[in-house]
């Protein structure tokens, strides 16, 4: 068994973290967050998302957090489309990659994009059409590839099905979600088996919510069979206000400190990490769910 020497984190927690926050958290928090995590050595992170403000309105301000963000030469500021008018906006917002999501439970793509999961593959292919011919890099997400909010049973075929599509349409990197954190590690390696015996696996990234507790394990067995592509959100933060159930995602700090711990390269500052970590954790008034995050803050200066 061999990992891989170095990975990619694609942070998430400004975008999935902050969506499933009720008070709204102004722009400057925001603004800083990510400074804050770029600064920690961050390459790529998702800023907000160009959806309907009355689906969630905590990412209206997705514009302004663009507008006010000084840019690093060097890294990817992400932001999520679900059709042409947010493509529009992300384009307005030079956004320098965007992200489309479909997913492999029907009843979920109707509750949180008010379509099927077919409709919605229609209606990404001008979103990819577009970012081809912009020269933007498009980044896709499979939701609930490991189990739905909803009961419905989730075929591994499914997930690889719509990944293929996905990445035939012309998406980099395809996401694979557990939306509401249910997966467990073998499972989680037959899925990505399934994906990966139709998608190249250097293509293929992870998304793991952390609601039963499993997301370091489900990592493990990802990084075990060579996947490089991790998402992560700083403190844990997450949720998905469409999906019931669905916690937080595996903390950036606790995925840094694990692959500290086995050698592999990620580029992250685990210090300056918790600090931010701990920067948006008092702004929400509640500790960071990342046990490193707790373990660390007392040897922080
Ligand atoms: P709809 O109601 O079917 O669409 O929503 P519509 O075309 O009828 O538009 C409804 C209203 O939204 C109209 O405004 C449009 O102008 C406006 P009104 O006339 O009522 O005033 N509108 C927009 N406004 C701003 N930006 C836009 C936009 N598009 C339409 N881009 C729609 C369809 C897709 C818009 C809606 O369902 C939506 O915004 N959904 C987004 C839900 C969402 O953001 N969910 C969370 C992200 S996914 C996630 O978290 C999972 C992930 O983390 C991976 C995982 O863990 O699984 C990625
Ligand atoms: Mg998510």
């Amino acid at each position: 068994m061999s990992y891989p020497s170095a990975v990619r984190l694609f942070e998430v927690g400004v975008r999935d973290g902050l969506q499933n926050e009720k008070e709204i958290v102004p722009t400057h928090i925001k603004v800083e967050l990510i400074e804050r995590l770029v600064d920690a050595g961050v390459t790529a992170i998702e800023t907000g998302s160009f959806v309907s403000p009355k689906w969630v309105p905590q990412m209206a301000d997705t514009a302004d957090v663009m507008a006010s963000v000084k840019r690093q030469d060097g890294i990817i500021y992400s932001v999520l489309t679900p059709n042409m008018r947010g493509y529009e906006g992300a384009v307005a917002s030079r956004a320098n990659e965007i992200e489309i999501f479909s997913g492999a439970s029907e009843i979920f793509s109707q509750k949180n994009i008010n379509c099927s999961i077919d409709e919605s593959l229609e209606r990404f292919q001008p979103v990819v059409d577009a970012a081809k011919k912009d020269g933007i890099p498009v980044r896709a997400s499979v939701s609930c590839a490991f189990g739905s909010p909803f009961g419905e049973e989730i075929l591994a075929g499914k997930v690889a099905e719509v990944s293929k599509k996905l990445y035939d349409m012309g998406a980099y990197e395809i996401s694979i979600a557990d939306t509401i954190g249910v997966g467990t590690p073998i499972k989680v390696t037959k899925v990505l088996e399934a994906v990966a015996d139709v998608i190249p696996l250097d293509v293929i990234g992870v998304h793991f919510h952390d609601t039963y507790g499993q997301a370091l394990a489900n990592l493990h067995a990802a990084l075990e069979i060579g996947i490089t592509r991790l998402d992560s959100s700083v403190a844990g933060l997450g949720g998905c206000p469409y999906a019931p159930g669905a916690t937080g995602n595996v903390a950036s700090e606790d995925i840094v400190y694990m692959l500290d711990g086995m050698g592999i390269e990620c580029g992250i500052d685990l210090k300056k990490l918790v600090k931010t970590a701990w920067f948006i954790s008092d702004f929400l008034g509640r500790p960071p769910v990342s046990n490193v995050a707790k373990a660390i803050k007392s040897k922080l200066n």
